[in-house]
């Protein structure tokens, strides 16, 4: 056995579902959905993973496969060294879990009789609670309505007292979903500062599912992103950024079809008819690249564009990372 395993390991993890579809008038047939298509991936202690992806490429079954609500159809899985679907009460004593659609409070009890029934739950003791409770009420700022009956809380704070009650129990790994879909700003910022400090100064393993870049520029240091149930990319934001995001794009129109330019340094990631997409790297002189364009060939138009990180994730859920990752591999 290796001395530390990864707080998670997912080996070539797959989730299918069977739909049915109407086809025709009366008939239906039913199709398999591939919600999670053969992913790979470890997450240590201590790292705080953001977890992205456009609506429907599968973030969300990869979570209820890592909390045990779902069980894959295929591949290895293994959450604080366990098999998350067969081991689902006792992985629930060591993880954490948000959805930020749903809430595990009791909708019509005060916040404070919620977070009890939860400590008899998960039968924490009560002093532990107790101290634990304290702590929570005071980086979420809970204290103004903790007597106030749960479908009464704005979003924001149904969400903070989610998070308490996903942190109660003391748990190694927070896996959560969306946490700030449809928060307010001051919300967002109070969830985004205390998920901060729960990685940095508790060392709490932290993964992240969003579609909001702020949650990830301002938490994770590591992305992967899925896309139609398959992992695009994982590695550091930097690296994203440094291999899409901070190159310059440089979009000519000639005036008639043609193979891709040829030009010292300059990479053709795209042509459409007499359209050709270039990327510039940073240290190439733009101006330099359209003179040289232009003594060789009939420019029509020609624009010059900075890509940053929500356009190059636009390209990735539009499938245009095939050229924007070519060549580079995936993992981190
Ligand atoms: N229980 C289910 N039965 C059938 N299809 C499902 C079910 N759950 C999710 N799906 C489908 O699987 C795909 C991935 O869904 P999901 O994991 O919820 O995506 P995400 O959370 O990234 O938006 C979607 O096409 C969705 O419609
Ligand atoms: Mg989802």
């Amino acid at each position: 056995m290796r001395a530390e395993p990864g707080m998670i390991e997912a080996e070539d993890v797959a989730k299918s579902f069977t739909v049915r579809k109407r086809s025709g008038r009366l008939r239906r047939t039913r199709t398999t959905l591939d919600a999670v298509d053969g992913v790979s991936f470890t997450v240590r202690r201590g790292e705080f993973v953001g977890y992205l992806g456009p609506n429907g490429a599968g973030k969300s079954t990869t979570i209820k496969m890592l909390t045990g609500i779902l069980t894959p159809s295929s591949g290895s899985l293994r959450v604080c060294g366990l098999d998350p679907a067969r081991r689902r009460t006792e992985l629930a004593r060591r993880i954490g879990v948000v959805f930020g659609q749903r809430t595990t409070l009791w909708w019509d009890l005060p916040l404070r009789d919620s977070l009890t029934l939860i400590r008899r739950l998960y039968r924490v003791d009560a002093a532990a609670h107790r101290t634990r409770l304290a702590e929570l009420t005071a980086l979420l700022e809970l204290e103004p309505f903790l007597d106030t009956p749960v479908r009464q809380l704005s979003l924001g704070q149904r969400m903070r007292g989610d998070l308490a009650a996903a942190l109660l129990h003391g748990p190694e790994l927070l896996v959560l979903d969306e946490p700030t879909i449809g928060l307010d700003v001051v919300s967002k910022a109070t969830v985004r500062g205390f998920l901060e400090r729960l990685n940095t100064e508790r060392g709490t393993t932290i993964l992240l599912t969003t579609h909001d870049l702020g949650d990830i520029e301002r938490l994770c240091r590591r992305v992967m992103i899925i896309d139609h149930g398959r992992l695009a990319f994982d590695g550091g934001l930097d690296r994203l950024r440094a291999t899409v995001g901070a190159d310059r794009m440089l979009v000519v129109e000639l005036a008639r079809p043609g193979p891709p330019v040829v030009l010292d340094g300059i990479e053709v990631l795209r042509t459409e008819g007499p359209r050709q997409w270039l990327r510039l790297p940073n240290a190439v002189n733009a101006a330099a690249v359209v003179s040289a364009l232009a003594e060789r060939h009939e420019v029509r138009d020609i624009s010059l564009r900075e890509a940053d990180i929500e356009e190059v994730l636009a390209g990735l859920y539009r499938g245009d990372h095939a050229y924007w990752c070519s060549g580079r591999p995936v993992a981190p």
